[in-house]
């Protein structure tokens, strides 16, 4: 009854597939604004700094511990491990796959319906006025249909090509929008930096400014390399299953951060050039993009153009993450239940849109129903699985590798496909030591805020 399982077509589609779930909203969203108000490149090197210790064991430890198994996260911590809890890992990342992708999908959504607004108004009745700005998004977003419509839409496309594979969906697709993106950001990053002024925003971006750094950056910037890794659900762990022996993961994992941090780079230089040519404020926060950009697009010229490629890159990037998210529950019920692909991904999908229609909903549409611990079913699904589903199943994973499955065989499946040595055992041992220490304490300074009101650190 065992088929073959799929494989990726190639290194290149394998690299191209796993960064393309990396560089998400998280890159061209999150980061930004983050930088934006925590002292612009002092964020930076902290970030850099939490993705070259944190993240870089975390992501070779999920390649590594699905190439070995060959089997998506349940599957495969029982295969390690077997009659232990350890499985139950596995289903927290299926778990938080299914609560990421019912918001992220919702987004997406958006992504969708202002690439159309570009395209159609090019925004001409925003032009500089960020109140109207705001307030046509407020209303967009809480209005009850409208958003259902875009977030259905950006759902079935998830479902379209999960359905169609491994190498016939997300490899083939990623080959075409990772490419895209690139080229999409270097024509925005030239245009912008070319704007009079524009040099100002890269200033702000790359000079560190100390000063704006508070604790509390630090820990962001943690909780961030995660996020934008991908990691801590068992995506990695998923695309790494559908690997052959001839890949070597360390110089693929290494890749992969790097086109994740660049594009990440590249996402802030487009839009602090834009922000400070034309004298917006760049402290602005998470409304930076959905409510100060279009207010910009419309008067420079060839606005029109520039921001609806701007809402069509992010709406790629948003694709390349969503299905990698849905992979995670699709491979699930083919590996654990023998479903076949195309049952699990219509079933799943349909059942994750429903609930992003809810998650939508309570925005504004619906809110006297869906409102949990005083918060939006929205915000509530954000925020339970970035502070908590995630660093947990990401330390989980570095525990286990360190203690469970043990460094001496763990080195011995990257060393398949690697030519060298490597890094001796004790250096790992430190490194995952270091990464678990460090996302222990993020959850625990959560926790702690939570009951008592203020963090440890922060
Ligand atoms: N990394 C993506 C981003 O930066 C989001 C994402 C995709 C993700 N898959 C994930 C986040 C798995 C956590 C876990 O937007």
């Amino acid at each position: 009854m065992v088929e073959k399982r799929e494989h990726w077509g190639s290194r290149f589609g394998f690299i191209l597939a796993a960064s393309g779930s990396a560089v998400g909203l998280g890159n061209i969203w999150k980061y930004p604004h983050m930088a934006g108000s925590n002292g612009g490149a002092a964020f930076t090197m902290i970030y850099l700094l939490c993705i070259a210790v944190v993240g870089l064991p975390i992501l070779i430890g999920e390649f590594v511990i699905g190439r070995k198994t060959q089997l998506s996260p349940v599957g495969a911590f029982e295969k390690l491990a077997q009659k232990s809890w350890w499985k139950y890992v596995g289903f927290l990342g299926v778990a938080s796959a299914f609560v990421i992708l019912s918001f992220y999908s919702v987004v997406g959504g958006w992504t969708l319906r202002y690439t159309f607004l570009a395209l159609t108004t090019g925004f001409e009745s925003f032009a500089g006025n960020p109140d109207i700005a705001s307030d046509a998004f407020n209303s967009f977003v809480s209005n009850a249909w409208n958003p259902i419509f875009w977030h259905l839409i950006f759902m079935g496309l998830c479902i379209w090509i999960i359905v169609n594979g491994v190498k016939g969906g997300i490899e083939r697709w990623s080959k075409v929008m990772m490419p895209m993106i690139l080229v999409l950001l270097v024509i925005l990053m030239v245009r912008g930096i070319t704007l009079p002024g524009g040099m100002e925003g890269v200033k702000f971006l790359f000079l560190p400014k100390f000063s704006d750094l508070t604790a509390s950056s630090v820990v962001l910037a943690l909780g961030h390399a995660f996020f934008t890794l991908s990691l801590g659900m068992g995506t990695m762990i998923t695309y790494g299953s559908y690997l052959g022996k001839d890949q070597n993961l360390v110089t693929s994992g290494i890749l992969i951060l790097v086109i994740d941090t660049i594009i990440a780079l590249m996402a802030g230089v487009v839009i602090f050039t834009t922000v400070f040519a034309l004298g917006a404020d760049p402290g602005e926060g998470p409304g930076l993009i959905f409510t100060i950009l279009p207010t910009i697009f419309p008067q420079m010229p060839g606005g029109h153009l520039w921001g609806t490629l701007f809402f069509f890159l992010l709406f790629l990037a948003a694709l390349t993450s969503a299905i990698s998210i849905l992979e995670v529950v699709t491979a699930y019920f083919i590996d654990q239940k023998g479903w076949s692909r195309s049952r699990a991904t219509y079933v799943f999908g349909s059942i994750i849109g429903i609930v992003g229609v809810f998650c939508s909903l309570s925005l504004g549409g619906f809110t006297d129903f869906s409102t949990v611990f005083n918060i939006s079913f929205f915000n509530f699904l954000d925020y339970a699985s970035s502070k908590y589903m995630l660093p947990i199943g990401g330390m989980l994973t570095a525990i286990f590798v360190l203690y469970r499955w043990g460094i001496p065989k763990f080195l011995e499946e990257i060393r398949e496909g690697q030519k060298g040595k490597g890094l001796p055992d004790i250096v790992v041992k430190v490194l995952f030591s270091i990464a678990i220490v460090v996302v222990f304490f993020i959850i625990a300074n959560e926790i702690v805020e939570v009951f008592t009101g203020s963090p440890l650190i922060g």
